[in-house]
């Protein structure tokens, strides 16, 4: 009988009752039954009460199962309802309509570019077709899908999942870093980041298990994307049975066709609502506001329904918006129809992404708060009207100054035009472009700029290198780097002592291409193993290393008092890094328990991705005999007191340009030629809030994890350096050349 009320069963438990049930009556006796899984109801029988699930059962209530049948019924009836409409919704997309001239081009060609609206069903559908079609030879040969995007390869994932009626995992699954769904031996349908595909020519060069690749997206232009079309231009000749599609949104097609050796392009034609589009009169020199303002004007002014999408740049900005919205909305109370905000960008939890697909209830508006995921990558249905204040958030690097940076820079044309489509998808839709004509006409460039032509290609260039590419000159690739922008990489390289001065890739050199992350911390890892300064800290290192990977969602921030947070674990705390690996260990101490995040106004969702994330470096530690090699070592160590000092001398080692130097006029950065840059500690650091309370003096030297610009330059993470003989030390041939300060 039921025992407790809970969710609504999922597919798959309602699809194991029915099993059982026809498994009962096929057995007609049964002793006992417990449905496996999360289930909400318990069946516990007596020893020898005969189940039958048709309602004679006198130990059964009559009523209870009776309700219980119902209750089955129906949902079994919403099930079909469920099933049929999501089979309609994919006999109503474009693409549909061209399967079969599709798959006949697929079979005569082995790469084919197919080019189509976003929303014309490339990304769900193509993939289907192909494992329909039997390319997957009955589950010995996979399919893969790669998306520029982690949020665009889960959400993706389980919609397909969801549409072939399988579990998400299993037969359909996706696999980004540090987050793998998928199942050896039954998995036939992946969707992976770009980036998770590279990997895989590490340990698979012919990619052999895959039938068919998808190359989804391509025009975003990934620096991953882009060296994966090289490497696979590289293996069509040996690999003939391999199918390739590339699929990209109207833009830079021919491109791809010609790289290709004049491969064909299919053109699927979408169906296109015509979008107003609306310029701002002046330049708009707050363009949030702007956009706040605008949201509601269309709520208070167009007729419901109608849903807005805005793009914004980021998370801080997103949720600032969100909240601003919410304020507002507040106020205003029942005078408006109710708004619900979904925010979507990439760090975002993935229990929370599921909102911006939720249909939206009659009388509501739904605004979508998105970062550019939002331009091609998604396809959110019931988008009425477009936001734009025209400005995205890209990765720059400068090779001359060896630094990176996040900059918000204005969107090309196309990008601009892509966002005005989304308003079009389901009627005639309007665009508010929070920028002048004038500005569209004469400001924006007309094409993004490849990522490959402005990013840092130390971890692109090891990974080739470790595949056996060294002529990074002839490698086929669409947009040649510059050769400063390669020959910083390749210093950077040697530097960390993955090549050596033949330019040769080292032992140390694969190890850091094993890591998951970025090669400057697997360098770290190395010497917090292995260096005789500052060996075993491994444990220390490998916690503060996952715990950067997810600093934009832990400490739960108020807004009017940003350490409020991290004060009651700081206590004596005097950098970043040290703060990370405290609260780690705290929570850690505490049994990873959820009350303790709660106390402290940790997030624990993001606590629980850290430490899977710490598992896993710490596995692949393990695997390369670091973990070994560190044992050995903290037998030698003392007590744990003192660890910061070798905790410092590793992040040393790994990331010996991001040290900026006290001057007269505060800190500057070293990593450079000419000059340098000044550079201030962020305000969310514990360096700032020390320095800020009078608690330490300066140090004379600053290591940070990341420069971001604003109103000024900021250093993120931050280590103060407490003696200036650790960089010598630990980067002598970098450091001695620089000298004498
Ligand atoms: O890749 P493309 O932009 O051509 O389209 P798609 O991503 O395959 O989307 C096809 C359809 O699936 C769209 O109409 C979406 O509304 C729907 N879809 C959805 O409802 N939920 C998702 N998570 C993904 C797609
Ligand atoms: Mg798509």
């Amino acid at each position: 009988k039921p025992t407790q009320q809970l969710e609504p069963k999922t597919r798959q438990q309602l699809w194991e009752e029915q099993q059982l049930e026809s498994a009962v009556k096929a057995s007609g006796d049964v002793d006992a039954i417990h449905v496996a899984g999360s289930r909400q109801y318990e069946f516990v029988f007596d020893d020898d009460a005969l189940i039958d699930f048709t309602g004679d059962d006198e130990n059964t209530l009559p009523e209870v199962e009776s309700a219980y049948d119902q209750k089955l019924l129906d949902e079994l009836d919403r099930e079909q309802t469920r099933l049929q409409s999501i089979q309609d919704t994919r006999r109503s997309l474009p693409v549909y309509r061209f399967r079969e001239p599709l798959l006949s081009a697929i079979k005569e060609h082995q790469v084919l570019i197919v080019v189509g609206e976003t929303g014309s069903g490339k990304t769900t559908q193509l993939p289907q077709y192909l494992v329909e079609e039997g390319y997957t030879k009955s589950g010995t040969l996979q399919i893969a899908c790669t998306q520029p995007r982690r949020v665009a390869a889960t959400s993706v994932a389980s919609r397909v999942a969801d549409e072939m009626n399988v579990v998400l995992g299993k037969e359909v699954g996706y696999s980004i870093r540090f987050d793998d769904k998928t199942t050896p031996d039954k998995t036939i349908l992946k969707y992976m980041t770009d980036g998770m595909l590279l990997r895989e020519f590490m340990t698979d060069p012919e990619l052999k298990k895959y039938a068919c690749i998808i190359i989804d997206e391509a025009h975003e232009r990934t620096l991953a994307t882009d060296v994966l079309l090289g490497l696979l231009k590289d293996i069509l000749p040996h690999r003939k049975d391999l199918k390739l599609l590339i699929s990209s949104a109207t833009m830079n097609a021919a491109k791809f066709a010609d790289f290709f050796y004049d491969a064909p392009i299919f053109n699927v034609p979408g169906r296109r609502f015509p979008v107003d589009i609306h310029y701002t009169l002046q330049p708009e020199a707050n363009y949030l506001n702007a956009s706040i303002t605008t949201i509601f004007q269309i709520h208070t002014t167009q007729q419901v329904p109608g849903d807005i999408l805005v793009f914004l740049t980021g998370q801080e900005e997103i949720e600032a918006a969100k909240q601003n919205l919410e304020e507002i909305a507040h106020v205003l109370g029942s005078k408006v129809r109710p708004l619900i905000i979904a925010p979507i960008y990439a760090n975002l939890p993935q229990e929370q992404q599921s909102k911006i697909f939720e249909p939206t209830p009659e009388g509501c508006r739904k605004v979508v708060l998105a970062t550019n995921i939002a331009e091609t990558s998604l396809t959110i249905n019931g988008i009425k009207f477009v936001i734009d204040p025209g400005f995205v958030k890209e990765n720059s690097f400068v090779p001359s100054t060896g630094m990176s940076q996040l900059l918000t820079v204005p969107c090309s044309r196309a990008s601009v035009d892509q966002r005005a489509g989304r308003a079009g998808r389901v009627g005639p839709g309007k665009c508010f472009r929070i920028f002048t004509k004038w500005s569209y006409f004469h400001e924006l460039e007309l094409l993004p700029k490849p990522e490959i032509l402005r990013t840092n290609l130390s971890q692109v260039v090891l990974l080739l290198f470790s595949l056996g590419v060294t002529d990074l000159i002839d490698f086929p690739l669409l947009d040649k780097p510059s050769i400063p922008a390669l020959s910083k990489a390749l210093e950077n390289l040697y530097l960390l002592g993955a090549l050596n001065s033949k330019g040769s890739i080292t032992r140390l050199g694969r190890m850091m291409c094993e890591f998951p992350c970025e090669p400057d911390f697997g360098k770290v890892m190395h010497t917090a193993a292995t260096h005789d300064s500052c060996k075993g800290v491994l444990e220390e290192v490998v916690s503060i290393i996952a715990m950067l990977h997810e600093t934009s969602s832990i400490f739960i921030q108020e807004r009017a008092n940003h350490d409020s947070s991290k004060s009651s674990i700081a206590g004596k705390v005097f950098s970043d890094h040290v703060l990370y690996l405290e609260t780690y260990n705290r929570w850690k101490d505490m049994n990873y328990s959820r009350s303790w995040c709660f106390d402290h106004k940790v997030q624990y969702k993001t606590m629980i991705r850290v430490r899977n994330i710490r598992d896993q470096l710490w596995r692949c530690c393990d695997k390369l005999g670091l973990v070994a090699l560190n044992d050995q070592a903290s037998h030698t160590l003392n007590g744990s007191s003192n660890l910061e000092p070798r905790i410092i001398k590793c992040f040393i080692s790994g990331f010996p340009k991001n040290i900026a130097k006290l001057g007269t006029s505060g800190y500057h950065t070293m990593g450079v030629q000419q000059g340098g840059v000044n550079v201030s500690v962020h305000p969310t650091s514990t360096v700032f809030q020390s320095l800020r309370k009078d608690m330490v003096k300066p140090s004379k030297f600053i290591l940070y994890q990341k420069l971001v610009l604003t109103s000024k330059e900021f250093m993120r993470d931050c280590i103060p350096i407490a003696r200036e003989e650790w960089l010598n030390e630990m980067v002598p041939h970098y450091f001695k050349a620089k000298d004498p300060q």
